[in-house]
């Protein structure tokens, strides 16, 4: 079988071709019809996570994806043979990912999560989903923000940017974001209500903004000098959460709002959620780039004038 993947940490991603056992008990076989990239691939290609579960070698890379369950091992009673199926799969030990023509990954895996895709979603929608939104709707539930509010997204052009935006217009909170003039029509079609500039321009904008308080800030851009900026904006007892270690020691340091770290959880409740909300068309992925198998070892640059979003790689 073969996919993208590495035969030692540090290595340039690459085609390789491994094959895949038989399921065993507890396992799934599923055959992938698309998957999508994440931050999180590279970082564990250049060993940043090898602490965190078991990686085992050679390492197709991906835990995004979506597909067809093709055989099962024993004891599995959460799918069926044929059952389409989405999620991240991010088994213990982790050695088939998704960027591969198939997978061997536990029903229930260890460090992820899987389920049935509703009927009316396609592979691509669900492949493009599942880390980045199931981060937007953590980040979103631990800033405590309500309906009503308005918060400021920081890297809103991004994978779980574009998500966050519209978990947030969905949960009636009002959202505004700095970025590049090019993405402003883009962004405010997805749902932002006030683009601002991203450059060194954004403090002054948010004084321009006079009495508007953030309840919370969000931040997947990491750039902690304009999270602070940004903090500045934010009410008394309100939040700034970084998915991106964004978080600036001046905030960590003080007690007029919380600075907070977060780090995808309850995993299971989360893909639920998410695949209420693909049904419903309450989110809807932005994909921007579909590439092939043999693309996905390569980075792809955002598109012109356009959102960063989701790139997509096509296995079927
Ligand atoms: N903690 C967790 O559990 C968890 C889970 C998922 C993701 N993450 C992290 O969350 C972050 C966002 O993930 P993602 O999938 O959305 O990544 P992504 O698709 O690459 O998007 C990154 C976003 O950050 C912006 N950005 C990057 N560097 C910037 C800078 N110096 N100044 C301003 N903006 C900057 C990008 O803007 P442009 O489009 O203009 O470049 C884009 O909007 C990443 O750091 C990822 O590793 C963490």
């Amino acid at each position: 079988m073969q996919g993208i993947g590495i035969e030692n940490y540090g290595e340039r991603p690459h085609l390789i071709d491994v094959p895949l056992p038989d399921p065993g008990t507890g396992e799934i076989e599923v055959e992938l019809y698309a998957a999508s990239r994440n931050p999180l691939d590279e970082a564990v290609a250049a060993g940043y996570l090898a602490g965190l579960g078991e990686f085992r070698f050679p390492l197709i890379l991906g835990f995004d994806g979506a597909g067809v369950v093709r055989r099962l091992g024993g004891g599995v009673s959460e799918f069926a043979a044929g059952d389409r199926v989405f999620g991240q799969f991010w088994g213990v030990p982790m050695q088939f990912g998704t960027f591969a023509e198939a997978t061997l990954v536990q029903a229930r895996p260890a460090l992820g999560a899987l389920r049935r895709i509703p009927d009316s979603v396609g592979f691509e929608h669900a492949a493009a989903a599942p880390t980045a939104a199931m981060t937007a709707a953590g980040a979103l539930d631990t800033s405590g923000a309500k309906p009503g509010d308005t918060i400021l997204i920081l890297g809103a052009t991004g994978g779980v940017g574009t998500f966050a935006v519209q978990e947030a217009k969905a949960r009636g909170i009002r959202v505004i974001a700095p970025a590049h003039r090019e993405v402003s029509d883009a962004l405010r079609e997805l749902g932002v209500d006030e683009v601002l500039p991203s450059d060194g321009a954004l403090g002054d904008a948010l004084v321009g903004l006079g009495a508007i308080e953030f309840a919370a800030v969000l931040d997947f851009a990491g750039a902690a000098d304009i999270v602070e900026v940004a903090a500045e904006g934010v009410r008394d007892g309100g939040t700034v959460v970084s998915t991106a270690y964004g978080v600036p020691d001046s905030l960590r340091s003080q007690n007029r709002i919380v600075g907070l770290d977060y780090v995808l959880d309850e995993k299971p409740a989360r893909l639920d959620h998410l695949a209420d909300s693909l049904a419903a068309g309450t989110v809807r992925p932005v994909i921007t780039h579909e590439i092939g198998l043999e693309d996905a070892a390569r980075g792809v640059a955002p598109v012109n004038g356009g959102l960063r979003g989701k790139t997509v790689i096509r296995l079927r």
